[in-house]
């Protein structure tokens, strides 16, 4: 359930219309709700109710702005950082250090170090390399870092090929039949304190089967390491659960997730940790745009042009997603058409013979499910330039990111004077 509803003919954002945004803040920009971002916080959290403190370190990656992040700081929520950047994001928002898990395959030398530096509570080690590198630098700074190791479980999450993860040819932790040695190498580093071992096998799941295949598998992995004498005291679970990005679609719900995890975990005695993404963000944000023109060619549907474009919520175009696309004001009328971005490229398409509400140039859209990997995966294709972002709170919202204008992008760029 979210906010985004409509109130007298009009969509809302809890109790902002739409349209007050747009107006003031111009199109497109993206529109967070803060009850949404709450409310699903809770529902997962309520979900884990079946599993002994539970670590929930929401997945930055999936929507970093700093106010969301720090809405869920306020929701007791740690961080899942995968790069300095969102690192530094999720400290910056508010997040307690030892409630941040650093995770990500290519960790560089001067992100370790940051993350050991400002006691970060868990690092999930992807391979046994990167295991030596952080212990030599944890050894040389007088610190023991507390790790995870992150395995591979060869299984299919059945879920686009380019956010899977667990898939043996996939580049993600290490393979699940060298783990046991390999935790046991890295149990004698001194520099580290190996206390757990993580698991992710992608993202928008459909289905709980292979993530409970997943699980038993890390289920026998800590029984085996603990009979070779090894500590383990915690297991992350990665994230992944997906959400319905078109209207009557079924997703799993967290509760039967959280079902199916303290059934599946029960015994282990870890403590639990948890990387959602998605399933926090995604429905608690829309990208609203304004259709530029209607045009015709051919004898099939109209394209409608509309001010946003893959530079702004690239799914579409990059993994053929369905995001649901609604008038602001419906007038009732349906139509079909194309739904397409300015880009200057065939794929700037969000859409293709999609029944929507009828719509005319200057009227107001939203994609819906835009709240995770919106933003985040922006570009600024076409020299565009960076929308900006918004969060309501009741009957008040604010500006979150201001618009980054494409002449603000080109001030950071030189030509050498040699070109003259
Ligand atoms: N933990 C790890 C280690 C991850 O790699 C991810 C997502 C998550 C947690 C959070 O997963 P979630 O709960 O959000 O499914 N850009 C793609 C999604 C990429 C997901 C990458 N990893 C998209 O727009 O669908």
């Amino acid at each position: 359930m979210d906010h985004f509803q409509l109130r007298n003919g009009v969509l809302h954002a809890e109790n902002v219309p739409l349209l007050r945004i747009a107006d003031e803040v111009g199109t497109p920009v993206y529109v967070y709700s803060r009850a949404t971002l709450e409310r699903h916080a809770r529902v997962f959290r309520e979900a884990l109710s079946g599993v002994e403190n539970p670590h929930i370190a929401f997945a930055v990656k999936a929507n970093p702005n700093l106010a969301v992040l720090r809405v869920l700081a306020n929701e007791g929520y740690g961080a899942d950082v995968v790069s300095g950047g969102e690192l530094a994001r999720a400290l910056a928002a508010g997040m307690k250090p030892e409630d941040i898990v650093f995770s990500g395959v290519g960790k560089t030398h001067s992100e370790l170090l940051r993350g050991l530096e400002e006691g970060i509570g868990q690092f999930n080690i992807e391979s046994e390399e990167e295991g030596y590198e952080l212990a030599a630098i944890a050894q040389r700074h007088g610190r023991r870092a507390a790790c995870a190791l992150r395995v591979n479980p060869d299984v299919d999450a059945r879920t686009h090929e380019k956010i899977s993860t667990g898939k043996r040819e996939n580049k993600f932790g290490v393979p699940l039949d060298r783990a046991a040695e390999i935790y046991t190498r890295l149990s004698s580093e001194n520099g580290l304190e190996m206390r757990g071992v993580a698991v992710h096998i992608g993202s928008q799941l459909s289905t709980l089967e292979p993530l409970e295949t997943a699980f038993e598998k890390v289920g026998a992995l800590i029984a085996e390491l603990r009979a070779n004498g090894g500590n383990v005291t915690h297991a992350d679970l990665g994230g992944g659960l997906g959400v319905p990005y078109k209207t009557g679609e079924h997703m799993p719900s967290p509760a039967e997730y959280g079902a199916m995890v303290a059934r599946v975990t029960k015994g282990w005695n870890v403590r639990l940790m948890f990387e959602p993404g998605r399933v926090i963000a995604g429905n608690a944000g829309v990208l609203l745009t304004r259709v530029i023109r209607s045009k015709r060619s051919g004898n099939g549907p109209p394209f409608v042009v509309v001010d946003a474009a893959m530079n702004d919520l690239a799914r579409p175009a990059m993994y053929g997603a369905w995001h649901d696309f609604d008038a602001v004001a419906p007038s009732g009328d349906k139509m079909t058409a194309h739904i397409v971005g300015p880009i200057c490229e065939t794929g700037d398409t969000f859409a293709m013979d999609r029944e929507c509400d009828a719509l005319v140039a200057g009227d107001l859209a939203v994609f819906r499910t835009a709240g995770a990997y919106g933003a985040t995966m922006a570009s600024s294709y076409n020299s565009r330039g960076f929308v900006a972002e918004t969060l309501v709170d009741g009957d008040r919202y604010a500006v979150v990111a201001d618009r980054i204008a494409a002449a603000a992008i080109m001030d950071a760029e030189r030509v050498p004077e040699w070109l003259d």
